[in-house]
């Protein structure tokens, strides 16, 4: 990729809690050539930094940093976790006290790509805000958004709509401006029960995939003209 003009600087910081998958580099280079700082966090520093600078070199830039997840989310305002879906809940556990004062944008969902099916309740995001309590304002978001349709063309508007779900109004309006500055079309969709059926949806998306010999089966609303 050739280098990027930075369009609107950014002021807030947002670290990608294990932003060293699949999941993870994809937000981060969306938000980074929007002009926003990233960390991209990682449980060993050096793996964060490898990520970190191979990003910066794709885009061009030097707005990303690579840190430990803990560090990462001190330092970010807005932290958004993509760790594997089985360490959601340990992680949250050690980062409670990090993310205190924030918000804690939670992008899991918890469906097995071999075997896809709903998950029982209560959503990641209630069990987000149960451990890490009020301190903390969860939003629910991106979990249908596939890694690869992120990472693919990250100067064009993503063909997928993102549902955003909080307890916090306020909370799901600052991720919903998140997600248009990285070129997605984002909508408030409920408090954070609602997104057990988001998570549902992406075992939804799978099984459609799977089915039709595609990999970018997703989600637009229709109806809303506001
Ligand atoms: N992949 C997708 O297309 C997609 C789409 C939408 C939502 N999501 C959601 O995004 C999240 C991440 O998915 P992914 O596909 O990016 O996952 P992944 O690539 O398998 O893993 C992401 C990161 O999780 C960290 N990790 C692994 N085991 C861990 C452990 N035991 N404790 C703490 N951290 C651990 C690793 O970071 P370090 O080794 O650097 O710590 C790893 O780079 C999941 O919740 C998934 O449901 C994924």
């Amino acid at each position: 990729m050739t280098e990027i003009d930075i369009k609107d600087k950014q002021t807030q910081t947002i670290a990608i809690l294990g932003g060293t998958g699949k999941e993870g580099p994809g937000l981060a280079m969306r938000w980074a050539y929007a002009g926003y700082p990233i960390i991209i966090g990682s449980r060993q520093t050096e793996k964060a930094e490898k990520v970190a600078s191979e990003l910066n070199v794709k885009l061009g830039i030097d707005t990303i940093r690579g840190l430990k997840n803990d560090a990462a989310a001190r330092q970010a305002e807005i932290s958004v976790l993509t760790v594997v879906y089985t360490a959601h809940q340990f992680v949250l556990q050690d980062l409670k006290d990090d993310l205190a004062g924030k918000i804690l944008v939670d992008a899991t969902a918890r469906v097995d790509f071999r075997d896809p099916k709903p998950p029982t309740p209560p959503s990641a995001g209630r069990l987000a805000q149960n451990i890490l309590g009020s301190q903390v304002k969860v939003v629910a978001a991106f979990q249908n958004v596939p890694a690869h349709v992120l990472r693919a063309n990250i100067t064009e508007p993503l063909n997928t709509d993102v549902l955003v779900c909080a307890d916090d109004i306020d909370a799901a309006q600052v991720v919903i401006q998140l997600a248009n500055a990285g070129r997605m079309q984002a909508y408030y969709a409920g408090n954070l029960d609602n997104a057990l059926v988001v998570e549902g949806l992406t075992a939804l998306l799978i099984a459609i995939n799977k089915h039709y010999g595609v990999r970018t089966a997703s989600i637009g609303l229709s109806g809303l003209s506001y």
